[in-house]
């Protein structure tokens, strides 16, 4: 065990797993979300299911990791039998392929920001025929989401305490930083109020199925949840480390950004009269119309400052995506570090080569067949969505029939001594026992039968 390493300190831990949770997920994809969702309406199912159904699967999963102190696979088969150590293979996998798409999304963030920082792109006439083409012209993508990947790995191999922890301990303390300031200016816009009452005011007849799938899949892919990504990290955590304080702050740490983010991006969105169910192009077609009002300089001040925020948050995202394949191979097959986690780059970066040739280059892959019916960049992202979901139902039923649920007592009251007459105690029993499996493997199901217009259930 001496030579896996270990987060340093408490804060480094919690910077690390709030630098997993927080990133394209909240900044990119939670506001596109809930613009198409109804906004505030959006904004509360969301923090429902971040507070009541993802933070006990958070707390078993860190409880796991540092129970068995391995990587996702051979945590699962040390505590359950080999038979339980698919449920982590099956994760790793999920991993894999999330950081395959998440990967050129990411690249797509880094050109935009080379672009507006030091390019032309606030002159362009059209902002979504250039996104249309950017997102299409193979030969930009290719290097910037290249690029993405090398710095990921450089910092990957670099190790936990040197790589993972030294790049969170800066990038998101900068994050937050740069946040505050674009929402301090976004405050100012004419017609902002407009885009903080559809934020803040919930409609709640705009609550339907629809919203309630959109929120849960939201919050488990922002917390990182359901395939072994927080039992890798909690696998790094010293044992006087009280996990429920770590997991309640990582929570609010993750949902404050991703409410922070809808709060600089509706004012903005408002503020050009925008509709704001624009979908995944929201940030990149609908704020550089924003950044262009701006007058030329600020402009590319202002909007270099936001796509540098996406790549941050991006990368710390993509070092943990990265990391849990990776301890998987050191761990299990004891190979160097460094090798291990530059052949996975260039694995993972040879899987989102669909991706980028599914925006357009390849029609084949623009619209799959059958119930597939979408493009390949979909298609993995959802199959990614629901194998979350179902993920933390599987862990919910480890812990309760194969681990047992007071061998995670155990672990928590490490680092925790008050917790077994705790309120949390009877709390996460209740939750873990469950609430959790029946709301997550009930959802999961009508979520797939949604998503395949199976009509089974519709
Ligand atoms: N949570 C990150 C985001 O919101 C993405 C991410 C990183 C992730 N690691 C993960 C999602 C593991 C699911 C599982 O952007």
């Amino acid at each position: 065990m001496e030579l896996r390493g270990n987060f340093t300190s408490r804060i480094g831990f919690i910077l690390a797993a709030a630098g997993s949770a927080v990133g394209l997920g909240n900044i990119w994809r939670f506001p596109y979300l809930a613009g198409q969702n109804g906004g505030a309406a959006f904004l509360l199912i969301y923090l429902i299911f971040i507070f009541l159904l993802c933070f006990p699967v958070l707390v078993g999963e860190i409880a796991i990791g540092r129970s068995a102190g391995r990587d996702a696979y051979g945590s699962y088969s040390l505590l359950g039998g080999k038979r339980w150590g698919y449920l982590g293979i099956f994760g790793i996998l999920a991993g894999i392929f999330i950081l395959s798409f998440y990967n050129v999304v990411a690249g797509w963030a880094f050109g935009y920001f080379l672009e507006i920082s030091f390019g032309n792109l606030l002159g362009e006439p059209d902002f979504g025929k250039f996104f249309g083409n950017y997102v299409n012209d193979i030969s930009d993508n290719l290097w910037f989401s290249l690029g993405f990947m090398v710095i990921t790995a450089l910092i990957v191999s670099r190790g936990i305490q040197k790589g993972v922890e030294a790049a969170n301990k800066i990038m998101m303390p900068a994050l937050y930083t740069i946040l505050i300031l674009l929402i301090l200016y976004s405050l100012t816009l004419p017609n902002a109020w407009a885009g903080v009452r559809f934020y803040l005011v919930p409609e709640l007849n705009e609550i339907n199925s629809q919203t309630i799938y959109d929120g849960l899949k939201q919050a488990f892919f922002s917390l990182s949840l359901g395939m072994g990504c927080l039992i890798t990290y909690g696998s790094y955590v010293g044992k006087t480390q009280n996990i429920i304080k770590s997991a309640a702050i990582i929570s609010v740490a993750d949902a404050m950004v991703a409410f922070l983010a809808g709060f600089m991006i509706f004012p903005m969105v408002f503020s050009q009269n925008i509709s704001p169910t624009e979908g995944p192009a929201l940030v990149f077609i609908v704020l550089p119309d924003v950044f262009r009002d701006m007058g030329p300089l600020l402009g590319r001040i202002i909007g270099g400052s936001f796509f540098l925020l996406l790549c941050f948050a991006a990368l710390t995202s993509t070092i943990s995506l990265l990391e849990v394949p990776t301890t998987y191979v050191v761990d299990q097959l004891k190979f160097r570090r460094t090798r291990v986690v530059w052949f996975l780059a260039l694995l993972i970066f040879i899987l989102g080569l669909p991706t980028m040739f599914s925006q357009g280059m390849i029609p084949a892959l623009n619209k799959l067949p059958f119930y597939l019916n979408r493009d390949w960049l979909s298609f993995v992202s959802d199959m990614c969505d629901i194998s979350l979901t179902v993920g933390g139902c599987l862990m919910c039923i480890f812990i309760v029939r194969q681990w047992k649920i007071h061998n995670m007592d155990a672990e928590l009251v490490n680092g925790n001594p008050g917790y077994m007459n705790s309120f949390m105690r009877k709390y996460l029993h209740v939750m873990i026992t469950w609430v959790c499996p029946v709301l997550l493997g009930g959802l999961s199901v009508l979520i797939i039968d949604r998503y395949f217009g199976l009509g089974v259930f519709f």
